[in-house]
């Protein structure tokens, strides 16, 4: 194909220089003609499939540093009973430690976390499918994870709470969490998973409410990121 699109372009070339016309290039040149009249109808195909406009991935993205690590909010005094401060504590440190503010949290995937919004969800989202692969990849946005009843996980009960952290479930357990590494917290125990409720429930209820995920296929104009393992060829 390429071969035929070579030929193509040498035709087209009225700018050889005139000491060139009739050299030994331009005898091959002019038996390259003959072939491109015979094959002709194939040549059409060919530039056809090749003027088509190609994907490609390297021109549609850039390297970022996301923070992974960040300062859990504090607990709220008042929002909690007293004699639960130390499950509140080890709720704050389990949070920091694995990471929950790097997603939830607008900005992070950025490198620029919105701190006074830290856990009230993500506005840059994270595809779910190889956005390599395809030009319009699924997308979800890391939810509000404060007790906003609106906006966040206000409503929930304590078990779909945890089912969410453990199991991957959403609220009314109808669908799998696509992106939220929650394999890594199935093996949380259970004081630990109760201890992480226990401090979501006592941080500042921010209201911010992240986009609707978008479907594989449709179009975004909302920035997301992708992670990925790309071993070289
Ligand atoms: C890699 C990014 C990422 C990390 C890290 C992460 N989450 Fe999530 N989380 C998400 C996404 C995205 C969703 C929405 C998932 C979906 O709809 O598929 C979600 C959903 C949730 C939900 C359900 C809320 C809702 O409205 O659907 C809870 C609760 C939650 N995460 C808590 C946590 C906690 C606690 C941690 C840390 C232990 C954590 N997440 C770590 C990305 C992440």
């Amino acid at each position: 194909m390429r071969g035929f699109r070579y030929v193509f372009s040498d035709m087209s070339s009225d700018t050889a220089p005139e000491q060139n016309r009739g050299s030994p290039v331009q005898k091959a040149s002019d038996m390259n003609a003959c072939r491109l009249v015979l094959f002709a109808p194939l040549i059409l195909i060919a530039c056809a499939t090749e003027s088509e406009p190609q994907y490609d991935p390297l021109q549609q993205y850039e390297e970022l540093d996301a923070v992974t690590i960040l300062d859990a909010p504090s607990a709220i005094a008042g929002n909690f009973a007293p004699e639960h401060l130390y499950r509140v504590r080890r709720g704050e440190y389990l949070v920091e430690l694995l990471g929950c503010g790097a997603c939830h949290t607008d900005g992070a995937l950025e490198g620029a976390p919105q701190m006074d919004r830290a856990l009230a969800g993500s506005g840059i989202g994270i595809a779910y499918t190889n956005p390599l692969g395809t030009e319009n990849p699924g997308i979800v946005f890391p939810p509000n994870i404060t007790p906003d009843e609106e906006t966040g996980i206000g409503l929930w009960s304590d078990q779909q709470i945890e089912q969410a952290i453990r199991v991957g479930l959403g609220r009314h357990a109808d669908r799998r969490i696509a992106v939220m590494p929650w394999q890594g917290y199935t093996k949380l125990t259970a004081e630990d998973v109760t201890s992480i409720v226990s401090y979501l429930r006592s941080i500042e209820a921010v209201r911010h409410q992240v986009p609707d995920d978008v479907a594989p296929g449709e179009k975004t104009k909302r920035p997301y990121v992708y992670f990925g393992i790309y071993r070289s060829r």
